[in-house]
């Protein structure tokens, strides 16, 4: 019998005070085959939940909840191209992009699968071209460095993946990412720039963002710059621009307008969102550091995660399990917060690649009935990478005493095979989630006591490897599906963030000195900008 919703929940918050005398200690000590029965394998991808503060009834309750909230059709509709993502009135269909099956898929009618193969095919070639040497600059030289002009979803995962891929990037190609609209982000990387060798991607999915478009505007005056200082050569400066800036948006027009040449324009379609963008053309520039062919291994990882999600049953479904194991934590224990910890290098960005997945996705508090949820939704994500972290803010989650749940992320064997530090590495990230987990709570004087029992999953990954890390990724997309379905959220707009863009905008005359406050400006921003306008004045 399904149970309904608000039920379901009060099972759980019931339930919860059921366990209130178990610790993790104790819940080990009754059971000798914790560890693998809870634990979970999907192909060679590991996930250890055994030292979460649960039990077989906690599980049993929270996937009450997930039938009860009918994670399974909203599963599915989002599979099959229903307009899920309510308030835009579009699909939400990112996993179109990495399917094998070439069965069709329709959205407004007209089968999306044949312009999708087609863009890929024009980044095969293109990245072929510009990998072998073969796509020359203005100059007629090879592309040397490749910088990403892009923000949010459209910089976050190929940054992250052309990092943490490192080891199997191009040998002589150099990819580098600018975002910020902080002037100390563009200004340092053109410096260090050879105009004649440098390609410029500009991705934006609406190719309206602010940060996007003045760093674009302001390499494309760079370049203009060392190619025609004097306005003299309007060949070679179209040539340049032709040959040298690339477009990645779902906005072409835009793009033409802003002067990219038509040819040199992967799109995308708006049943993309910005944050789940990476599988699309927004994957250009990490194919470019790695090859099409790493990039399509990345596509297959997540596939097979999407089959995974899409068929195993719900007590051994990865998404769901991660899914419902963040909402016990926060929607019932009242963890406001949770860390993300890669024992990785090479995945420091991994947490701010998350950070904008899970909380621009589920960070809000009106639900799809356009009701003030009930609970709080998504947690805060932060986090970086062990074993910095744990010289820097793990004190807190030991003896801070606040209820901070972990994700630790371990990778079996090293792309930098060192003497003496893969193995320091991996002792570390599992001491930590041991201390984390039973402490030492008899310690003798009580500032030394860790009192333990902070909960902490555990994934595991063979190696750092594209097709894994689709998997990982992958994932982390389904969770933040399957926890907006319960939440009772729509996970795929962000209208959060449109009011500060629309704030900015309007304060930009008075900072700029070319108008005057706005009208209601209140006495503190007022303040700032008379203040900041006096320093600079004075400085000039
Ligand atoms: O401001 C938020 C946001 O819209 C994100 O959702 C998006 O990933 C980012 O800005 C960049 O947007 P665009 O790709 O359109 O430049």
């Amino acid at each position: 019998m399904t149970l309904n919703l608000s039920h379901a929940w009060q099972a759980l918050d019931d339930h919860a005070k059921t366990l209130s005398g178990q610790t993790l200690r104790s819940l080990f000590d009754a059971d000798a085959n914790r560890f693998p029965r809870l634990s979970l394998r999907v192909g060679d991808l590991m996930f250890d939940y055994s030292k979460q503060w649960l039990t077989d009834e906690t599980l049993a309750r929270l996937l009450d909840l997930a039938q009860a909230a009918d994670v399974s059709g909203w599963r599915e509709r989002m599979f099959i191209g229903a307009a899920i993502n309510e308030s835009e009135g579009r699909a939400v269909l990112h996993t179109a992009l990495r399917r094998r099956d070439p069965h069709p898929i329709f959205v407004n009618g007209v089968n999306i699968i044949p312009e999708m193969l087609e863009t890929r095919a024009c980044m095969r070639e293109f990245c072929e071209s510009v990998r072998s040497g073969k796509w020359r600059g203005y100059g007629g030289e090879p592309i040397r460095t490749v910088v990403n002009l892009g923000i949010g979803g459209s910089d976050l995962g190929p940054r992250m993946l052309t990092e943490a891929l490192g080891a199997i990037g191009h040998p002589t190609l150099t990819v580098k990412y600018v975002a910020n609209l902080d002037g100390a982000d563009i200004a340092p990387t053109l410096e260090a720039l050879d105009p004649r060798t440098t390609l410029f991607i500009i991705a934006s999915k609406t190719f309206t963002t602010i940060e996007t478009l003045t760093n674009a505007t302001t390499a494309r005056e760079w370049l203009v710059a060392h190619v025609d200082p004097d306005g003299s050569k309007p060949n070679e400066r179209q040539m340049a621009l032709a040959k040298q800036f690339v477009a990645v948006t779902a906005a072409p027009e835009t793009a033409i307008k802003f002067g990219i040449h038509p040819q040199m324009i992967f799109g995308f379609a708006d049943w993309v969102g910005g944050r789940f963008s990476l599988w699309s053309a927004v994957g250009l520039p990490l194919a470019l550091a790695i090859g099409m062919d790493g990039f399509e291994r990345l596509l297959a990882g997540a596939a097979d995660m999407d089959e995974h999600f899409r068929t195993a049953p719900p007590h051994a479904n990865l998404p769901i399990l991660m899914a419902l194991i963040g909402i016990w934590n926060s929607s019932i224990r009242g963890a406001g917060a949770y860390a993300l910890v890669p024992y990785s290098q090479s995945l420091r960005l991994l947490p701010d690649y998350l950070q904008q997945l899970e909380m621009e996705s589920n960070g809000k508090s009106i639900g799809r009935d356009g009701q003030p949820l009930a609970r709080p939704a998504a947690p805060v994500l932060w986090g970086n990478a062990g074993t910095n972290a744990q010289h820097a803010w793990f004190q807190l989650l030991h003896q801070g005493g606040r209820l901070l749940p972990v994700d630790f992320i371990a990778v079996a064997e090293s792309d930098y095979p060192l003497r003496g530090h893969h193995e320091k590495l991996l002792a570390n990230c599992f001491a930590q989630s041991e201390a984390l987990a039973f402490g030492n709570p008899d310690a003798e004087p009580a500032y030394r006591r860790c009192p333990g029992n902070q909960p902490s999953s555990t994934f595991v990954l063979p190696r750092l490897d594209p097709y894994h890390l689709g998997m990982l990724i992958a994932a982390f997309e389904h969770k933040t599906l399957v926890q907006g379905v319960i939440w009772g959220i729509n996970s795929f707009d962000q209208w959060g963030v449109e009011l500060g863009k629309k704030l900015a905008l309007r304060l930009l005359p008075a900072i700029e000195g070319s108008g005057t406050l706005p009208e209601g400006c209140d006495t503190s921003t007022a303040g700032l900008i008379e203040h900041c306008r006096a320093l600079r004045e004075r400085r000039l």
